[in-house]
């Protein structure tokens, strides 16, 4: 937690946050924005791993778990059905994929239409896929990054709300390239939450791809 949470008298803004290891960017969201003068709170912590850290960081905070392992569902459509109505259950206006690992399925994501947002270490539409760091080294790349953008049915196509670059060093490694990068993301996306909490977020009526953000 940080700030006092300013007392507005209104409803906080409600977060689930899904989480599947070590949760580094949901403890960034916790310390920025959990309680804090946003008037944004983390209703829920889902993760599809019962050993994530992430589950600690958030117990720690006093926020409610919820763990729903693939292991206990015959389909992704149950799993993915099952944890929507837990979301919902906990009033949660924004999902926000902070590491999980998994895809959501169509039917989740027409539980939250336009309400999830994911978290990828690189510069979409460059390196999508689950190993963006290793794939922009091998490729030899001079610059990489952070986006954050809606999720829609495609693996990471969803419309980009923020992104920021990354200088890639030549005597960079995996770790030390991600290192850098994880401190962009825990700017970033904290920033991209308070910004649509802060219904500061649209889409172009002409072109819905464009994200249109109020204090740009
Ligand atoms: C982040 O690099 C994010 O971009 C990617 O998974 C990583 C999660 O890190 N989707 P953490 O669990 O928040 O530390």
């Amino acid at each position: 937690m940080n700030a006092a949470a300013a007392d507005t008298g209104e409803r906080p803004f409600r977060l689930g946050v899904l989480v599947s290891g070590s949760g580094s960017n949901l403890q960034s969201i916790i310390d920025k924005l959990h309680h804090s003068s946003a008037n944004i709170e983390i209703a829920l912590v889902v993760s599809d791993n019962h050993k994530a850290q992430g589950l600690t960081r958030a117990a720690e905070a006093g926020i409610s778990t919820a763990v729903f392992p693939m292991i206990d569902f015959e389909e992704r459509l149950e799993h993915d059905l099952a944890m929507a109505a837990e979301l919902e259950r906990h009033e949660v206006e924004l999902v926000v994929l902070a590491g999980y690992m998994m895809l959501v399925t169509p039917a989740f994501l027409d539980r939250f239409p336009y309400k999830v947002i994911n978290l990828h270490p690189s510069l979409l539409p460059a390196f999508p896929g689950g190993s963006p760091i290793e794939d922009t080294m091998d490729y030899g790349a001079r610059v990489t990054g952070v986006t954050v953008h809606y999720v829609d049915e495609g693996a990471d196509t969803g419309p980009i709300i923020l992104q920021e670059a990354v200088e890639i060093k030549y005597n960079d490694t995996v770790q030390s390239l991600r290192e850098r990068i994880h401190e962009v993301e825990h700017r970033l996306l904290p920033r991209a939450i308070e910004l649509i909490a802060g219904g500061r977020v649209s889409f172009d009526e002409e072109n819905p791809r464009r994200v249109v953000l109020e204090d740009t």
